[in-house]
């Protein structure tokens, strides 16, 4: 769906991502590599957040500018997503931006609090939500804009064990395909494809069983 044509990112004189070339067709893609390798910074380019210094990014073999309308983020800190002091009011936030009128926008709200089993959040001030609470809206927020495609940055690093469980089969439910940036290898284990990144290099792409026993290796050794 996503392809990367010798991408590379710049910034301030240094590289951070180095002449990528992929074609992710996957439907479950996880990215791993130590801090500062370049990770959220390659997640970035998917929607637009970040654009290449040289290169091309194409989605379905075109170059579009408005990556935002077909690629959802999910950053790690949903503080960072949620705008609004009332879950339905930021749910309704994107979707009033894309002019959908009051009845649409409500059967949408509706539809994603039940997908996520979410319903007794609608009227919930969005600051009093515990932080696996508001990953969760983060996420709805998100597949309301109903994306082709959803890329996540360390979604699970504020979820105690009982919400990350549970947002892995939320994840493994959803029809879209998804990039996920983790740290937490377990999360990972069942993808398509891991791409393990170092110093703004894939240095490694291929299964899990094979990418992850290797990166644990090379981070012991
Ligand atoms: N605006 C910027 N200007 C200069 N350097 C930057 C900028 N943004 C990111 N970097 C640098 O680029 C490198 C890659 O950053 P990035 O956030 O992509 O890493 P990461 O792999 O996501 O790390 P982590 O696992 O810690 O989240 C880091 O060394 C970072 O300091
Ligand atoms: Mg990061």
């Amino acid at each position: 769906m996503m392809q990367f044509d010798r991408v590379t990112v710049a910034k301030e004189g240094r590289t951070i991502l180095s002449e990528i070339s992929l074609d992710l067709p996957e439907h479950r893609i996880g990215v791993i590599g130590n801090n500062g390798s370049g990770k959220s910074t390659f997640l970035r380019l998917f929607n637009g957040l970040e654009r290449p210094t040289s290169g091309r990014v194409r989605y379905k073999g075109e170059d579009k500018t408005d990556l935002r309308q077909h690629v959802g983020f999910v950053f790690q800190n949903p503080d960072n997503q949620i705008v609004f002091p009332m879950v339905d009011e930021d749910l309704a936030f994107g979707l009033k931006a894309r002019k959908l009128s009051k009845p649409e926008i409500k059967t949408r709200i509706d539809a994603v609090l039940t997908e996520l089993s979410l319903t007794h959040l609608r009227e919930r001030l969005t600051h009093q939500l515990s932080g696996g609470e508001k990953q969760m809206v983060a996420l709805a927020g998100v597949l309301i804009t109903r994306p082709d495609l959803i890329v996540f940055d360390e979604p699970t690093t504020l979820l105690d064990l009982r919400n990350k469980l549970r947002f892995m089969s939320v994840l493994d439910a959803l029809p879209h395909p998804a990039v996920v940036v983790s740290h937490d290898l377990d999360l990972l284990a069942g993808f398509d494809r891991i791409l393990h990144i170092e110093d703004g290099h894939i240095i490694a792409d291929g299964v899990p069983d094979v990418v992850i026993p290797a990166y644990i290796a090379r981070s012991t050794c």
